[in-house]
């Protein structure tokens, strides 16, 4: 049986990981199953012009999983933030949500579950919207069923939005301004699980650490100054705040002590997946469209880039 010939299903195509993945599966011949809550939204259409299978269903709707996973080879689950401003999904939701679509695989006899967890888990952080990763992940391992975890590092998409500040030249974020932190892009989360599915050999059992690249507050300035022709500066976040924010120093405190810088073996990585992107490679690459639309957001006052014939963003 060729990948052409499998179906995997993948939850929150809509959203940032699951739509990597699904691009990434869909390159490598296999196919996509996507679990949408609205299927003529404008999302779920790019991905059924994408050759994705999109039917209806609903995280919190067990008997909906059933019919999607239902003769699927294999399931990418990943679940939407919780706990959080923006959101309405409660820390147990993702924990519910994440135990059904474990529980529901196995009993549908998938073979082969992905769990996109983040690079925190494996520790209680004290950080509820985090520690829910962990007990997602005892509930994986809890089931009969060939299963991988994968732990994603900070999203180096988190690094450019309009909210950055960039308008105002400067940014900040959770590490000190001398301080390595890793981040991966997304477009290689997806790349990364299409490897995992393929070699189910080689990855059924294992809990892996992700990342592309390591950038120091400093470093992070640095590349925007050069990708903008703007001077950008960097400060620690609490160092710019005016009020002390709990889980702010909470999570500054989890970069300090390594667990949410993260502790990816980088030159292994690279090796096994030679297509990961460092930050000044990604926002060359897929992180040129974020920036540009950034910079046109208005009252940045900077110009967008135009790319040039090799693709790369430069200087207008
Ligand atoms: N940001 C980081 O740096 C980072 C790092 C590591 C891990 N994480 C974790 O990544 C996860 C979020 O992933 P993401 O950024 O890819 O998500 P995202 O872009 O916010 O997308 C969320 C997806 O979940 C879908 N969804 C929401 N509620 C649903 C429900 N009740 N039933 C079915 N689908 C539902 C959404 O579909 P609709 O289109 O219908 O809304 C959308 O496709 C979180 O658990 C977060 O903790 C984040």
């Amino acid at each position: 049986m060729t990948n052409t010939d499998k179906t995997v299903v993948v939850l929150g195509a809509t959203g940032q990981q699951g739509g990597s993945v699904a691009e990434a599966l869909r390159a490598d011949g296999w196919g996509v199953r996507a679990v949408v809550r609205d299927p003529s939204g404008h999302r779920a259409r790019s991905l059924s012009a994408a050759g994705v299978q999109t039917v209806r269903g609903d995280l919190g709707d067990p008997e909906s999983l059933r019919a999607a996973f239902s003769d699927a080879h294999g399931v990418f689950s990943v679940q939407p933030n919780s706990g959080q401003a923006g959101t309405d999904v409660t820390d147990e939701d993702e924990v519910r949500f994440g135990a059904a679509v474990a529980e529901i695989a196995e009993r549908c006899g998938v073979a082969h579950l992905v769990y996109s967890s983040a690079v925190t888990a494996g520790s209680s952080t004290g950080v509820a919207h985090l520690d829910t990763k962990n007990r997602v992940e005892t509930r994986v391992r809890g089931r009969d069923i060939p299963s991988t975890v994968i732990r994603p590092a900070t999203f180096m998409e988190l690094l450019v939005t309009p909210d950055m500040g960039l308008d105002r030249g400067h940014v900040s974020f959770l590490m000190r301004p001398d301080q390595a932190m890793q981040f991966i892009a997304v477009r290689d989360i997806g790349r990364i699980v299409a490897a995992v599915f393929g070699s189910p050999d080689r990855y059924v059992g294992r809990t892996m650490e992700i990342a592309g690249g390591t950038l120091t507050g400093n470093a992070l300035a640095e590349h925007l100054t050069r990708a903008t022709g703007r001077a950008i500066s960097y400060s620690r976040l609490s160092d710019t705040l005016p009020a002390r924010d709990e889980v702010l120093c909470k999570l500054e405190a989890l970069v300090d002590d390594g667990r949410l810088a993260g502790n990816a073996n980088l030159d292994a990585l690279r090796a096994e997946f030679p297509f990961l992107l460092r930050f000044d490679r990604w926002l060359e690459g897929p992180g040129a469209d974020l920036l540009n639309k950034v910079l046109r957001s208005p009252g940045t006052g900077i110009a967008p880039r135009r790319r040039g014939a090799s693709g790369r963003a430069r200087p207008s």
